[in-house]
């Protein structure tokens, strides 16, 4: 019950528990609580290997506001530049008496190892590994979808760009399944789709058109051209022309379906600004979300959540 690494193989219970935990952080305003003393004398270590603005400020926030100590490690001038492993940078931070580390790494498995070696009162949380797995992300958008859709057994939603290098459509796929989502489609070119995608529960379309005929939501996401090889670099303005979600191609979804993306958006090569500012548009909701999920899962990490139960953030059974 220590650490939350992927949401991949978690029951439904303890998804659920995480969403109704996170609900109960969201306070009247669409805001989350301004400070409970769940994690007071706890110390909790940010440490970012990779960039961040919106997953590492809503951890620090979130872990503000549950009253526990953070230390946000600035990877370029700390000793890891000078070689340091990462495994002693941990066990180093560990002498410190800390007792959480949020880690995003460059590296699939990094917070898995890190769990791994971890003394026995540290938790683990993944804010992101390589192309595996961004499972706070996932449980964010898993909030947004149902404060504004309800139950999820009766929604189709569609993942649309760059599933090949995002560990965010991964997770969100694994969370939807397991949730009982009605439908999940992924759309993007054959280029961009991992082999093993079918056998991930998905249904897939290589046409934007056709994929987003009647669904409830619309999940967009970045090309990550920092994990492309230049000469696979689609050119964005085709990109575009093909799988950008313009105010005519939404028009093909259901009529109040919602418009997400994780961040950061790239305007005019994945979606056209009137779109992601328009009023189907959910995208900032999901950033304040995230600081009642990282609430959360932080507190149910620790065995402090609201209702005590002590169900949350753990590894697959
Ligand atoms: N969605 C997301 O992970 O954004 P950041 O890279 O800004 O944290």
């Amino acid at each position: 019950l220590r650490h939350f690494l992927t949401v991949e193989g978690l029951p439904r219970r303890i998804l659920t528990d995480i969403l109704d935990t996170a609900d109960s952080f969201v306070v009247v305003g669409e805001q989350p609580v301004k400070k409970v003393p769940l994690l007071r004398g706890k110390t909790i270590v940010n440490l970012f290997f990779e960039t961040s603005t919106r997953t590492r400020t809503t951890f620090e926030l979130a872990a503000k506001r549950l009253s526990a100590d953070v230390l946000n490690i600035n990877v370029s001038t700390s000793a890891t530049a000078k070689g340091e492993s990462l495994l002693d940078t941990q066990k180093n931070l560990e002498a410190m008496h800390t007792d959480m580390f949020v880690v995003r790494h460059q590296h699939s498995g990094a917070s898995h190892f890190m769990a791994q070696h971890a003394a026995p009162h540290v938790s683990i949380i993944n804010a992101g590994d390589g192309q595996h797995a961004h499972p706070t992300q996932a449980m964010l958008d898993m909030l947004t979808i149902r404060r504004h859709k309800g139950a999820f057994d009766s929604l189709c939603v569609a993942i649309v760009g760059d599933i090949l290098h995002s560990r965010v459509a991964r997770s969100q796929i694994h969370a939807l399944n397991t949730l009982g989502v009605g439908e999940v489609r992924v759309i993007a070119p054959r280029t961009l789709l991992p082999v093993d995608i079918e056998s991930l529960g998905t249904r897939v379309f290589t046409s934007l058109s056709q994929g987003l005929a009647g669904v409830d939501v619309v999940i967009m996401l970045r090309l990550q051209k920092e994990r492309m090889q230049s000469a696979l670099l689609p050119s964005e303005h085709e990109y575009f022309q093909r799988y950008g979600l313009t105010e005519e191609k939404l028009a093909l979804a259901r009529p109040d379906a919602l418009v997400m993306h994780p961040g950061p958006i790239n305007r005019g090569v994945e979606i056209a600004s009137s779109v992601a500012d328009g009023p189907q548009s959910v995208i900032l909701r999901q950033v304040s979300y995230g600081i009642a999920v990282r609430m959360a899962v932080m507190s149910m990490a620790m065995g402090r959540s609201p209702g005590a139960r002590e169900t949350a953030a753990k590894e697959p059974e």
